[in-house]
């Protein structure tokens, strides 16, 4: 089967990457990315790539390179649906926030409405991808939904789960660790359909790193590498805090337990607490299913990791209050970085989030900078928590537009996210126009310590 023309329902974080480099790399076919926000669209198509909607290193190079070549970014859903022979759906699915499961299950409605509307508008046999991170078993309700509503026409549903982490989702696309696709194996069509799939990733990825399975163990994969990742994390930030207790210094058992082979160096990074839309959200899945099958124990086992990561935001936000004296009321609190790592304009489930939330609940004053994330998104976020009143957030949080008016007469900084622009601040500038004692709170163990100290900073950092 020859691929000619692909559709992508979701212009995000997931689509939007992940069609630009298939575009760039497999340039005889066609790709349109669609969405319903037609903002979001126009961003995608601004004469300026430096305007695109998610900021990615080396992604505007390759829209600029592809887009209008074979790579188009369009509202209507529906014609793009009927030209393609390959679907992806990559929309949002967030963690139910009513009814049955919620805080915890996630919300297919985006994804059932994508299979309705895929069944209603297709005139010929199709392949359907699940390309957003989904519990296990969507392949199955996307099949159930789309065999009964179409006319006739025939689906191929595959899982390809996404691995990319944002911030180095171009280089984690360019040269994925593995590909992951799950079909019906056991049907002549469904393997058809695999190798369809695989042919399109073959042009750039070597075919031992394309890895096929059964559509439960693809599902479920992409689940248990989240929650080993977060997991990491997790028991790394427990550490973190025995540290604080004993004079270990968090970095230095990092090392040490990371460079044995068995247990390996990455995702050993103390810090605030783990961020981004997957983590929270495939573990609380997990626990989910665990415990939809009886399976208490499995669940309780992974719910420990959110457990400890919110554990983690609130004593750093709590550390905070207690150095400034056991009271942060009416004290001004810069906040350095909002998204949930370097390298992004995402926020989704940002530790920042939370610790401002924290923090304004102790009427402390806070102003935000991050160089990528804009001031309405972060009014979004706090009004997201639904803590206090929208007019609150905007009274008691501003949004700056250097570090430097950040810190300028505050009592502490924070630092909530590894941008490497901080690292290079003018500290003793910085310094001389805050209020004495001059607290900073490293939630990233980004900065120097001991230089800081030198210039008069009182530094706490996570972990020592
Ligand atoms: C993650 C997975 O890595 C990716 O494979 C999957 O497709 C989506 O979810 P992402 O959420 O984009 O990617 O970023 P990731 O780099 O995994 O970081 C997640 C969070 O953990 C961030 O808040 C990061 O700051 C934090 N983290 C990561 C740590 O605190 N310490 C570490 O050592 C690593
Ligand atoms: P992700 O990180 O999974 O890519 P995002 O929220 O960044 O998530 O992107 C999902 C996109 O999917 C959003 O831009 C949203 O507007 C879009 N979307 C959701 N439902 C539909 C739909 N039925 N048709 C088209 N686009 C949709």
């Amino acid at each position: 089967m020859e691929i000619k023309n692909i559709c992508c329902i979701g212009a995000g974080y997931v689509g939007g990457p992940t069609m630009a480099v298939i575009a760039q790399k497999c340039p005889k076919i066609q790709v349109t990315v669609v969405d319903i926000n037609e903002k979001r669209i126009a961003a995608w198509n601004d004469e300026d790539v430096n305007n695109i909607p998610i900021y990615e290193p080396g992604l505007s190079d390759i829209v600029k390179e592809a887009r209008g070549r074979n790579l188009f970014f369009s509202t209507d859903v529906d014609g793009a649906i009927e030209k393609a022979d390959m679907i992806f759906i990559s929309v949002n699915t967030p963690t139910k926030t009513y009814g049955i499961g919620k805080g915890m299950a996630a919300d297919l409605k985006y994804i059932e409405l994508c299979a309705r509307q895929i069944a209603r508008v297709a005139k010929n046999d199709k392949i359907v991808i699940e390309k957003s991170t989904l519990p296990v078993r969507t392949a199955a309700a996307l099949k159930e939904i789309l065999d009964n509503t179409s006319n006739g026409v025939k689906f191929q549903i595959l899982s390809n789960p996404e691995f990319l982490a944002e911030g180095t989702a171009v280089e984690d696309l360019m040269a994925p660790d593995r590909v992951l696709i799950g079909g019906d194996i056991d049907t002549a069509e469904g393997r058809d359909a695999m190798q369809a799939l695989v042919k399109v990733y073959s042009s750039w990825v070597p075919r031992e790193n394309i890895l096929t399975t059964n559509v439960w163990s693809s599902e479920l994969s992409k689940l248990t590498a989240n929650a080993f990742l977060a997991q990491r994390v997790s028991s790394i930030n427990a550490m973190s805090e025995l540290c604080e207790k004993t004079g270990a210094d968090v970095n230095e058992v990092a090392k040490a337990v990371g460079m044995d082979s068995r247990i390996g160096s990455k995702f050993l990074k103390s810090s605030v607490g783990f961020g981004g839309s997957c983590f929270q959200k495939d573990i609380l899945n997990l626990v989910y299913i665990s415990k939809s099958f009886g399976l208490n124990e499995v669940a309780d086992y992974w719910e420990q990791v959110i457990t400890m990561n919110d554990h983690q935001k609130r004593r750093f936000a709590a550390k905070i209050v207690q150095t400034l004296f056991n009271t942060v009321a009416g004290k001004k609190i810069a906040m350095l970085g909002w998204a949930f790592k370097k390298d992004t304009n995402d926020t989704r489930e940002s530790a920042a989030i939370y610790v401002a939330d924290y923090l304004l609940n102790e009427q402390a004053e806070i102003v935000v900078y991050d160089p990528k994330v804009r001031a309405e998104q972060i009014y979004a976020d706090l009004d997201y928590l639904g803590t206090r009143s929208e007019a609150e957030n905007r009274n008691l949080l501003k949004v700056v537009s250097t570090p430097q008016q950040a810190c300028e007469e505050a009592h502490a900084i924070a630092v909530l996210t590894e941008w490497d622009e901080f690292k290079n601040l003018e500290w003793e500038n910085i310094y001389k126009n805050m209020l004495k004692p001059a607290f900073l709170f490293d939630g990233r163990r980004l900065l120097n310590k001991k230089e800081l100290d030198n210039l008069g900073f009182e530094t706490f950092v996570i972990g020592n």
